[in-house]
């Protein structure tokens, strides 16, 4: 088991009917509200006039149109300006991942002097930041409980993800029933993303049992949940499972004390959504299997085994190197099952820049140093089988 130094600051209120709290809850905060939101989702959810109602005491300037896979330019660059111009004391982001991504890159970048994009790429580190309330209407990323962000430069096609501890939410309303109206194609890319934040802490050299067992249960509830709520949008305790399934995701909790891995399936997934501006969980539902494939070893066949018994019931009493090939072959089906396009080709995506790809991978991810190292003839590879 390895040391940890483990800190979490984000306040969570979950369930029905949370958001009620609103007004107390932003009023700790000042007066003079940034409210940011996508293309218009929470409109048609009533989200957005009952977020003005309750908010109507306060000062409220918005920031609309953030885009999917999040852009700096226009949308980080225009938030940092109303928070600088109208000294914003707090940000309330509502809405997927990409919002709040987007509001993270935002509050910090409001107290720093210089580009902002500086505090994406360490080049420098933010000392300050507005604080940050969100309501998430998505379950998948995460985004709510962890200190990432994920940020696209579309001319230079960077989609870089990035840690600051600024970043962690200070407090997080999360109610189920904002999710039931999410698209079936984007509940399933959640799961995917979800199911694939755990793959990404669950394949690594040193675990501990605690650990397996929480996230091969966490991996088994977001697929029976995802099910559920596919055929059911409205199941509220399918999309309740599902939302903390996912909120545990990226904040470290379901790995304390486990080595790293990489995250090798994100870095391959970000040069994708850099270049072609594809849906995230779909990427990583494409990208795992192929990945799983290339990493198959007798180093790395343990894992598997381990993984195929206690996540799909797999039997067994068989030869360890069929455990995993059937183990890969089930994950495959699982996300085919829920209607993922699992071609690259499908998402519109060809051979002609894989190339191009395989190089920015191996160049700005550092994969040569994940738990199965990859370079650029594997990453190629990879996308290639992907195809
Ligand atoms: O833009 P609007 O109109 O709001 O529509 C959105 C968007 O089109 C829609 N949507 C959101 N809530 C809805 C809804 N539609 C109907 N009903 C609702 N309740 O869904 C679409 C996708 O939204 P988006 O925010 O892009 O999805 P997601 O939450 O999956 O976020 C994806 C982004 O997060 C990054 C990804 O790379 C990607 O950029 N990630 C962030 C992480 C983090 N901060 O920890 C970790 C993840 O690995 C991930 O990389
Ligand atoms: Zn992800």
């Amino acid at each position: 088991m390895q040391n940890f130094d483990y800190q979490t600051p984000t306040r969570l209120i979950f369930g029905e009917g949370v958001v009620e709290q609103l007004p107390e809850v932003m009023g700790q905060f000042g007066k003079k509200i940034l409210l940011t939101y996508g293309g218009g989702s929470i409109k048609k959810l009533g989200l957005y006039d009952k977020v003005k109602e309750l908010l109507k005491d306060f000062e409220i300037y918005e920031l609309s149109g953030i885009q999917p896979n999040p852009k700096y330019d226009p949308s980080v660059l225009d938030g940092v300006k109303i928070c600088k111009e109208n000294d914003v004391d707090v940000i309330l982001a509502v809405g997927g991942g990409s919002v709040l991504d987007c509001s993270k890159a935002i509050a910090t970048g409001a107290k720093y002097d210089g580009d902002p994009w500086d505090l994406i790429t360490y080049k420098a580190f933010a000392t300050d930041s507005v604080p940050i309330v969100d309501i998430i209407t998505l379950a998948a990323t995460g985004s709510e409980y962890d200190s990432g962000g994920v940020i696209s430069r579309t001319e230079t096609n960077d989609k870089i993800g990035y840690i600051d501890p600024h970043n962690f939410p200070l407090v997080s309303f999360l109610d189920p029933t904002y999710t039931f109206t999410v698209s079936k194609k984007q509940t399933a890319a959640g799961c995917a993303d979800a199911m694939n934040h755990i793959m990404e802490q669950y394949f690594c050299e040193d675990s501990t049992l605690l650990n397996d067992g929480f996230m091969e249960a966490g991996l088994k509830s977001l697929m029976i949940n995802a099910k559920k709520c596919l055929e059911n949008p409205e199941d509220y305790t399918a999309r309740a499972e599902m939302m903390l399934c996912c909120t545990y995701g990226c904040n470290g909790i379901y790995a304390l004390g486990n080595s790293g891995s990489g995250w090798p399936c994100h870095a391959i997934e970000h040069a994708l959504s850099a270049y072609y501006d594809i849906t995230h969980g779909e990427g990583l539902a494409i990208i795992t299997p192929r990945w799983m494939k290339h990493i198959l070893s007798e180093k790395s066949v343990d894992r598997f085994v381990k993984y195929g018994v206690n996540v799909f019931g797999i039997d067994a009493n068989q030869d360890k190197f069929d455990i995993a090939s059937q183990a890969i072959e089930a994950t495959y089906k699982f996300f085919e099952s829920i209607n993922i396009p699992m071609h690259l080709k499908d998402v519109g995506i060809d051979d002609s820049r894989i190339g191009e790809m395989a190089q920015h991978i191996a160049v700005n991810e550092g994969l040569e140093n994940a738990w199965i190292p990859l370079l650029e003839d594997d990453l190629v590879k990879i996308l290639t089988e992907s195809l």
